[in-house]
């Protein structure tokens, strides 16, 4: 049988450390993927620097020949002649922190077939949005964590295949949280990949919710 690596298109806004640890297992052959390209809202994004480093294909759909702002109907269109053109498997949004309309996620999933999925920071369904670690801690909760889920077109709320759970700490602050929350993406993401490409996680067909728990 033929080991077909899976087929990445990656979206991502910012540092791009979850990308760092996908191109990290691909090159040691930790995980059956091939990152096809990385898609970017923002030039000066540090995760184009971690993706030209690899020579992994990069697009920037930031500002026109002018220097104008693409619109967001804009961006979404050009990303999914981007996705049209390299038919991934999966496309996965790694700290990408734009809103995304139904044009673009009906466009991924309806009209070129292709699951999508997210990277969140925290227990969803709690806490969807922005600043999580801030809400978390305002509210008091004891739990808090990180989740990969379906993208559909309501804002993290597509089902939820994985989360990785921490205890907070009484001396926690929404950056000490960040960092942890952080550190347990590094091995969520890549865990829930490799489940989609061994087939413990179904994505026409999830029946559970895989959550694992940290003690650190
Ligand atoms: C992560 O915290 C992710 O949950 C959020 O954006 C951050 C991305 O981090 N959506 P990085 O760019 O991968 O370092």
């Amino acid at each position: 049988m033929k080991n077909i690596p899976l087929k990445l298109a990656i979206l991502a806004s910012g540092s791009g450390s979850n990308l760092q640890v996908l191109i990290d297992k691909q090159l040691n052959n930790e995980l059956n993927i091939d990152i096809a390209c990385v898609i970017c809202n923002k030039e000066n994004a540090y995760a184009l620097t971690r993706a030209k480093s690899a020579n992994i294909n990069t697009f920037i759909i930031d500002k026109d020949d002018t220097g104008k702002p693409y619109k967001r109907v804009e961006f979404e269109q050009r990303a999914l002649d981007i996705l049209r053109q390299l038919q991934p498997d999966l496309v996965v949004l790694a700290g990408f922190m734009k809103i995304l309309t139904p044009l673009f996620i009906g466009g991924v999933n309806n009209d070129l077939n292709i699951p999508m999925i997210n990277l969140h920071p925290s227990i969803l369904p709690a806490y969807k949005g922005l600043d999580t670690h801030a809400r978390v801690l305002k509210s008091g909760e004891r739990l808090h964590g990180c989740s990969v889920h379906l993208v559909t077109e309501e804002l993290d709320a597509g089902q939820i295949l994985t989360q990785s759970v921490l205890i907070v700490k009484p001396n926690d602050t929404p950056t000490t949280l960040q960092e942890r929350v952080h550190a347990l993406e590094h091995t969520l993401l890549p865990r829930t990949i490799d489940f989609i490409i061994k087939g413990v996680i179904d994505l026409d067909d999830v029946k559970q919710i895989y959550q694992f728990f940290s003690h650190k």
